[in-house]
């Protein structure tokens, strides 16, 4: 960092929580035991195959014939939707696909309802779960309501221009007749949707907005639901022997910090921490080794590691979680200036070990080593999973459909595709071993920073194997391909996704609070 960067502050226009405000657009939730007055949209949900069974409005006939002659047959996410008359002028009716209607056809189904009417014009719509034969549990509504929320975020700040039609218009999601015990789902499913709303923001944010200084300050808001937060600057960092991250950090005007945030819903019980690293790159050119211009926007969003380690602390946070986390972010830009480091260049780590960088642009690994390291040391963690957009090559590998999972325990790799799975951000598990770690030996240094093309994820996973801790079960996950969505996931539309969260949310709640 050169000293000209300090002056570089954005105002900090956000509160906490999460409710719309410039450009953050979240739908409301509320839940009614009878449908609010008015013609606004009115929706039923439709198992799959069990269209005969609905009873809806007076002319269930009309609208059975109607709805399958459209095909519609319930499936998860489907929409039969129609208008009948009403005394405002004419209302609007969506038959709502849940198909077997397990939680996620559910929050799939809420992702698809909010998707149809997020600019559709209608204001709010009311779910009426009231005269279901099989409701579905409090549990499962929540999730629906969490698909419904999460798939028509919006963040709108530099839309100024946008027309009435390109403009949200739906605000709130009144589910009526939910089973008992609905609120308290939904408190905790809300919390974890803040989350994610949190992982956006931060990844959506252009590097010019959210670089390590901007990021740390927006997550300041997290000390209001709890959280512990301490941040290193260069001066410690340097201190503390980080030559690596701080290599790195070295071509950009903007300082580097490691940020340090910390839950304990245990008040002390559970010692050990489980420890969450992300690499918070908050704009990656490759340095030296500068990346080709086609896509180079894109690299705004290699922190989002960093970003889905804060959002998970949120939502933590927020719903009381009965354990002890310490997500922990690297934060860099890594920039080609005067400055910055050059291919060949030895840096140690520090952890000890040295590291020949043979390629400036592989950097990602260069942060999180020492943000392990410091973590292992300060923490002494049993659990340590790092978070990165680390590799282009899990990309080739795996396209958007897995993160990749790399473990030194099979039980906690065996957790994490299982909490994957279940929350809805999958990962796939690679092979590590020694015959991938000897492909970074160095002749000069202890290690390389880069492997050879073949197997590219492998041999960084190797690389941060290389510094953990004996004994440390440590996971890393490279969600390179997961940060950003080209094409409108579930409960995503194009743009950031969140992954991550609920991910590890879930393996919290499933291993972690007794
Ligand atoms: N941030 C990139 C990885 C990346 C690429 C993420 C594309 C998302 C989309 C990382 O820092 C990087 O540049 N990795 C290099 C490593 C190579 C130089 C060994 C890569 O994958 O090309
Ligand atoms: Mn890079
Ligand atoms: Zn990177």
């Amino acid at each position: 960092m050169r000293p000209s960067a300090r002056s570089l502050t954005e105002g900090n226009r956000f509160g906490f929580p999460y409710f719309p405000d410039l450009g953050r657009i979240m739908i409301k939730v509320r839940f009614s035991a009878s449908v609010p007055d008015g013609g606004h949209a009115l929706a039923y949900l439709v198992a799959k195959g069990a269209l005969g069974s609905v009873s809806i409005l007076a002319n269930d006939q009309t609208v059975h014939a109607a709805a399958k002659s459209s095909r519609f047959e319930g499936e998860a996410g489907s929409i039969f939707e129609y208008h009948v008359a009403h005394a405002d002028g004419a209302q609007r009716v969506l038959l709502l696909g849940i198909g077997p209607g397990g939680e996620e056809d559910l929050e799939k189904a809420g992702g698809a309802l909010s998707a149809r009417l997020l600019t559709s014009g209608e204001t709010r719509v009311s779910l009426d779960v009231s005269k279901m034969d099989a409701k579905p549990n409090a549990g499962a509504i929540a999730r629906l309501a969490s698909g419904a929320v999460l798939r028509g975020w919006r963040y709108d700040t530099y839309r100024t221009k946008l027309s009435e039609k390109q403009k949200v218009s739906l605000q709130e999601l009144v589910i009526v007749g939910a089973p008992e015990g609905v609120d308290m789902a939904w408190a905790r499913q809300s919390a974890i949707v803040d989350g994610v709303a949190l992982t956006r923001e931060l990844v959506t944010e252009p590097a010019n907005v959210i670089y390590p200084e901007t990021f740390v300050e927006r997550c300041q808001r997290l000390t209001e639901a709890g959280i512990q937060i301490e941040v290193l600057g260069e001066a410690e960092m340097r201190a503390a022997g980080m030559g690596a991250l701080l290599g790195v950090a070295q071509g950009s005007i903007r300082e580097p910090k490691l940020l340090v945030m910390r839950w304990d819903g245990t008040n002390g019980a559970q010692e050990k921490p489980v420890m969450f690293v992300g690499k918070g790159v908050t704009f990656d050119t490759g340095g030296i080794s500068l990346k080709p211009p086609g896509g180079m926007e894109d690299m705004k969003w290699d922190m989002g590691g960093a970003g889905a380690v804060a959002g998970t602390m949120i939502a933590l946070a927020r719903r009381k979680a009965k354990a002890h986390v310490v997500g922990i972010c690297g934060l860099v830009e890594n920039m080609p200036d005067g400055g910055a480091q050059r291919p060949g260049d030895v840096v140690t780590s520090m952890s000890g070990q040295t590291i020949e960088v043979i390629n400036t642009d592989a950097e990602g690994r260069l942060v999180l080593c020492d943000a392990m390291t410091w973590a292992q040391k300060r923490f002494k963690p049993e659990y340590m999973i790092d978070l990165a957009t680390l590799t282009g090559a899990i990309i080739i590998s795996l396209g958007h459909e897995y993160g990749g999972l790399f473990s030194n325990d099979d039980d906690l790799a065996h957790k994490l595709m299982a909490a994957g799975k279940s929350a809805g951000d999958p990962l796939w598990r690679f092979p590590i071993g020694p015959a991938y770690d000897k492909l970074i030996d160095s002749p000069i240094a202890d290690m390389k920073n880069v492997g050879p093309r073949e197997g590219g994820s492998i041999t960084a996973a190797q690389f941060l194997n290389r510094f953990v801790d004996e004994g440390v079960k440590w996971a890393h996950l490279d969600i390179a391909g997961m940060v950003w969505a080209a094409k409108p996931g579930t409960v995503w539309d194009k743009g950031a996704t969140g992954f991550g969260v609920r991910l590890l949310d879930r393996f919290v709640a499933d291993h972690f609070e007794g």
